[in-house]
């Protein structure tokens, strides 16, 4: 694949999706391209925007039409949007469809030789991603998902202080994170019905405790408890928040638990709009970090806590007036979006045709992004969904005992010690 535009490599990239999280991260990556992606080896390459598959295609001819000059791509939407959009030519796919949307859409990507980058999670269930991880090596493509806040630098710094061992052995946490009502009852209510804000949002923080203090340790259970009555009715499928445990355990057989509580039903006008906080503790040490709260406190008239908010992460992602007079948008959930294309543009331009394959390779070792090592997160969202399944089918409290003799997941009801086998192969 060597497609040039200005006599520069150029990514034909495709959008299956067009939300929220592509108007906060991919369109400003898309926006400043070509010109501002540069290969691992330093030389220049374009990643082009050239096709977009959604259900309606509504939200793309708005933004094809409010754009003057940049934007021009082609807009499919219907049924068979995918299988046009992927006929159409395009060499990266990037799948930001809600979260049980995302297997069929990187199956067929893959299945058509386009490197793909998956929004978190990845996928619902292992066998999922034993298929994806199959077909990408099948196909020689990169299968990748997008957790931005490993790209944050105060969650590097947490596990570079782990990693040189100055945090000693972690024992127990928490993490929240708590999004609007807005989000539940209005963008998202298309597809909210049987959903639950831990599989949306808790996976952030299960990347980053699996990968921040993995991986020498094993997954050892899952429980989940949670609260239904706000979404949808009180006894269906649709959770309001979720409290989620997970426990690993350390190679000196020392355990390791974390409580992870979720919600997208807190006040729209809550200051913090998306709450945010984490609190790890360690032999020696405590970490607490608030993801908003890093000194910026800001109140403007009529403006905040809605249009603008009381304590911005700017880390994340920001507009800016830089001090030598350009305007840009940046921040980690985008760089984490520019580093896959680096990657993709890695295995494709980057060195002899020949050797394309040791660049893939290469590429498929990084356990940040690679979808081969996100097998402890996806575990724990099956047996996540299957513990509420079970609590919306009139049995609460399960729990699924991961790599037991049983299999790699099986959920135990109380009061019944034959366990449902949700996977038999090892996690
Ligand atoms: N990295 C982050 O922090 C972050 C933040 C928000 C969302 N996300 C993830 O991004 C994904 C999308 O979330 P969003 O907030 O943009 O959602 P959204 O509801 O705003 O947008 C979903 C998009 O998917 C399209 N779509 C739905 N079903 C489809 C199908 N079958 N085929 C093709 N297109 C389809 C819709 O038309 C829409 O364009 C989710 O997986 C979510 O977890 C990530």
């Amino acid at each position: 694949m060597r497609t040039l535009k200005d006599g520069v490599p150029s990514l034909r990239c495709g959008m299956i999706g067009f939300g929220m999280i592509f108007d906060e991260t991919y369109r400003p990556v898309f926006e400043h391209c070509p010109s501002s992606l540069l290969s691992f080896s330093g030389s220049p390459f374009n990643a082009e925007l050239c096709a977009v598959a959604t259900r309606t295609g509504s939200r793309a001819a708005r933004y094809l039409a409010s754009k003057t000059e940049q934007a021009s791509f082609q807009n499919f939407s219907g049924p068979n949007a995918v299988s046009r959009l992927l006929a159409s030519g395009v060499d990266v796919v990037c799948v930001a469809t809600p979260d049980d949307r995302h297997f069929e859409a990187a199956r067929d990507a893959i299945r058509a030789r386009k490197h793909v980058l998956i929004e978190k999670p990845s996928v619902l269930s292992l066998s999922e991603l034993d298929e994806l991880t199959r077909l990408a090596t099948e196909n020689e493509v990169l299968a990748k998902v997008v957790y931005h806040k490993l790209a944050d630098p105060d969650h590097k710094k947490l596990r570079t202080l782990y990693r040189d061992g100055v945090l000693k052995h972690v024992n127990n946490g928490y993490c929240s994170l708590l999004e609007p009502k807005s989000i539940s009852g209005g963008q998202f209510a298309e597809w909210i019905t049987g959903r639950n804000p831990a599989t949306y949002v808790a996976v952030h923080y299960l990347k980053l405790i699996d990968f921040t203090f993995g991986p020498n340790w094993s997954l050892d259970r899952v429980s989940a408890t949670g609260q239904r009555g706000l979404v949808g009715p009180a006894d269906g499928p649709t959770w309001d928040s979720v409290q989620l445990q997970v426990v690993y355990r350390h190679p000196d057989t020392r355990e390791a638990a974390f409580d992870i509580h979720t919600s997208w039903v807190t006040p729209d006008n809550f200051p913090g709009y998306v709450e945010q906080e984490v609190q790890f503790r360690f032999d020696n040490a405590v970490w607490s970090a608030h993801q908003r709260k890093r000194g910026v406190e800001l109140t403007v008239e009529n403006r905040t806590p809605g249009e603008l908010k009381n304590t911005p992460n700017y880390h994340y992602n920001g507009t800016f007036l830089e001090p030598w007079g350009e305007r840009s948008q940046r921040g980690y959930g985008i760089e984490v979006i520019e580093r896959f294309f680096q990657e993709a543009a890695f295995v494709e331009f980057d060195g002899p045709s020949e050797q394309r394959n040791q660049r893939l390779a290469q590429m498929r070792t990084l356990t940040y992004n690679d979808i081969t090592a996100d097998r402890n997160c996806v575990a724990i969202v099956q047996s996540l969904e299957a513990i509420l399944a079970r609590a919306a089918g009139g049995a609460p409290g399960c729990l699924v005992k991961v790599n037991g003799s049983a299999g790699g997941l099986a959920l135990y009801e109380p009061g019944n010690a034959k366990p449902l086998v949700l996977y038999e192969g090892r996690v």
